[in-house]
């Protein structure tokens, strides 16, 4: 496996924050930050994840000002069209240029009581769509300490990858959530070792090839602090970031943590 043909990908998951008028604000700001910064976009990838209806708006200006940021949406239907009240297509977000939808984060499989299942759906849909999934998976602290680390996060990849074709192009996010929000970060050792379980489903279901080629990224009270460790570890190529990456600062210093902390 090459380690070395993974782009590092630094994201950032708004949730609900940010209305359509903040988004363009802040995505003006972490453009301006980062160019003024000389940083690297082909040589580290940085993304954010708005709410859908900042989509729109956000994507007008990436295009018009040819801004080298990516952005995504935080959820996508497994449908796609009809009587779905509330959902969101695919087919929207490919119409709105996403390259990415995160999809099963912890938040949607607890409070929306997404399954296994609803998470390969909506998996299989954004890559019908053309859409890479960001496929989040985590254990809770009582599985954590049930089934150890890797159980939990294990089972819910191979779940999702079901029936995925070998040349798909996924991202996979490593989400203990018991370090969601919490200012409790994993260690990078505890996240490289979820990570190199994970990069073995994918060698499973999708081959050596798309298991040396596919991102995983550690989420989980990600800041520019400790950004560093998490990139050093082989397995871990990326992170998602929540809070963090609401604050233009916090969030330009974590993507370039190549400069700051000099890895
Ligand atoms: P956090 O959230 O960085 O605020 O812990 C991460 C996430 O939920 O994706």
């Amino acid at each position: 496996m090459a380690a070395v043909t993974r782009t590092p990908f630094i994201a950032g998951n708004w949730k609900m924050n940010l209305d359509h008028l903040q988004a363009i604000a802040f995505v003006q700001k972490l453009a301006w930050s980062l160019q003024d910064a000389k940083h690297d976009f082909d040589a580290v990838e940085v993304a954010v994840f708005p709410p859908f209806t900042d989509l729109r708006s956000v994507q007008t200006l990436v295009s018009a000002d040819k801004l080298p940021l990516g952005y995504g949406a935080q959820d996508v239907s497994a449908q796609d069209s009809g009587a779905f009240t509330g959902e969101i297509s695919g087919a929207f977000l490919s119409q709105l240029e996403c390259g990415y939808v995160i999809i099963g984060h912890s938040e949607r499989r607890t409070l929306h009581n997404e399954t296994d299942d609803v998470v390969h759906a909506k998996t299989a849909a954004a890559l019908k769509h053309g859409v890479t999934p960001v496929i989040c998976v985590g254990e809770t602290a009582e599985d954590l300490e049930k089934h150890g680390s890797s159980a939990v996060p294990v089972a819910q990849l191979r779940a999702a990858l079901e029936g995925v074709a070998s040349d798909a192009d996924v991202v996979v996010a490593y989400e203990p959530v018991w370090a969601i929000g919490s200012g409790q970060a994993a260690t990078p050792d505890q996240a490289e070792q979820v990570a190199a379980a994970l990069r073995t489903v994918i060698t499973e279901s999708l081959g050596e090839d798309a298991a040396g080629r596919t991102r995983i990224l550690y989420g989980g009270s990600v800041k520019s602090g400790n950004i560093a460790g998490f990139m050093r570890e082989p397995n871990v190529d990326g992170a998602l970031v929540g809070g963090a990456s609401l604050d233009v600062t916090e969030f330009s210093n974590i993507a370039r943590y190549q400069k700051h902390v000099g890895v």
